[in-house]
């Protein structure tokens, strides 16, 4: 098995930047998922990996051999497409042994190959089947069952779930974990899915505009995010954002926000204190907002007087739109809660899990 480097890696499309000096070490057995929006370098990073896409400029070690000129056959690596397209006219069986069937491999070794790739997807007894008998579930599972088959030390999967309606997502995605600790084989994920990366990654590498924004395990990333991108993708319902201006006055340090104001609890008025009289960006996620505040002894709320504008029972929580003056935001509190749009309320923010980012650089003014 394997790790595999990224060293100032680059993809230029003409004009278009596609992955921007990336630099990433992603640990032998590791599960790793790249993710963030359309567009953000994910496909062509994993394209880059696999060496179905040639480099611009950087460096891509598997193990410790350098990748960058050896062809997608010699890298023994296995990628898993979103469009998995099996052939047709080809059974089950005759789809996983193909592309061994193509290296040459011998027979009885692609039977025991296939047989337990079959076993450990749970689809042994559908072998003689075509891909058009197969669900959609079960014809993804046939093309994880190729990737098995080809024993990699490296597998690479590009958004493989996204054409499973919401439940089997779900089902597959915890599978594909069980399979990660099965086959203790390094894996290396892709998706815009902030979810599918929160519960399926070790870590998560999150990407925009071609560049990595911050790596982490998916906690750290949740709970200390490196700017105000990375906090806004990162959950949801998303961070709520207020732009304003840290201020002192009365001895403590405030986020004026026109409508009302944030004091800054005492213990941290040391690390903005520098920010002092610049534009910052005050974020706190829905969850951190109450309507009745819990009564735990030592936590510090900031009340803030607002309106409910619309309510969203879900059944295990509700999640309700609030504004105040300019300014609206979304907060997910207990089912038991009785609110009505309309209704005036007071919401209480757990001044222990708020963020400010810097408003020109959209940075977390406290890094990681
Ligand atoms: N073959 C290509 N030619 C030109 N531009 C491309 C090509 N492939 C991807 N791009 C561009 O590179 C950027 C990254 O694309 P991609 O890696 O597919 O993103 P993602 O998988 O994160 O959605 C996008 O702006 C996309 O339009
Ligand atoms: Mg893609």
């Amino acid at each position: 098995m394997a790790q595999v480097t990224l060293q100032n890696l680059t993809k230029r499309f003409d004009k278009v930047v596609a992955v921007n000096r990336i630099n990433l070490e992603i640990q032998d057995k590791e599960f790793v998922v790249l993710v963030g929006p359309s567009g953000c370098g994910k496909t062509t990073t994993l394209r880059m990996i696999a060496g179905l896409e040639e480099i611009t400029d950087g460096t891509i070690l598997i193990g410790d051999r350098v990748v960058n000129d050896v062809p997608p056959k010699d890298r023994n690596i296995a990628m898993v497409f979103q469009n998995y397209a099996l052939y047709p006219h080809m059974n089950v069986y005759k789809n996983m042994a193909f592309g061994l069937k193509l290296r040459k491999t011998p027979k009885d070794e692609i039977d025991r190959r296939v047989k337990r790739a079959a076993q450990i997807l749970g689809i042994s007894d559908l072998l003689d089947r075509k891909p058009k008998q197969l669900s959609g579930g079960q014809r993804q599972r046939v093309a994880v069952g190729r990737a098995i088959v080809r024993e990699p030390e490296v597998f690479l999967f590009d958004e493989p779930l996204s054409n499973l309606d919401a439940k089997l997502r779900v089902q597959m995605r915890s599978e594909l974990i069980k399979l990660h600790d099965q086959l203790e084989a390094t894996m290396i994920y892709v998706t815009h899915d902030q979810v599918e990366a929160m519960t399926m990654g070790d870590r998560i590498v999150v990407m925009k505009d071609g560049f990595i924004q911050q790596v982490g395990s998916p906690m750290e990333v949740y709970n200390h995010p490196t700017n105000q991108f990375v906090a806004g993708f990162i959950g949801s319902p998303a961070m709520n954002f207020f732009p304003g201006k840290l201020i002192a006055e009365n001895n403590a340090l405030w986020v004026d926000l026109k409508d009302f104001r944030i004091k800054i609890p005492e213990k941290r008025t040391h690390l903005y204190e520098h920010y002092r009289d610049k534009a910052v960006v005050f974020g706190v996620r829905p969850e951190d907002i109450y309507l009745r505040p819990p009564t735990e002894k030592g936590r510090e709320f900031q009340t803030v007087e607002a309106e409910i504008e619309v309510v969203e029972p879900l059944g295990a929580e509700i999640i309700i739109e609030l504004a105040r003056g300019d300014h609206t935001f979304v907060a997910r509190v207990e089912p038991q809660t009785e609110a009505k749009s309309g209704n005036r309320v007071t919401a209480y923010f757990d001044m222990s899990r708020f963020h400010l980012f810097d408003a020109d650089t959209e940075r977390n003014i406290v890094q990681p």
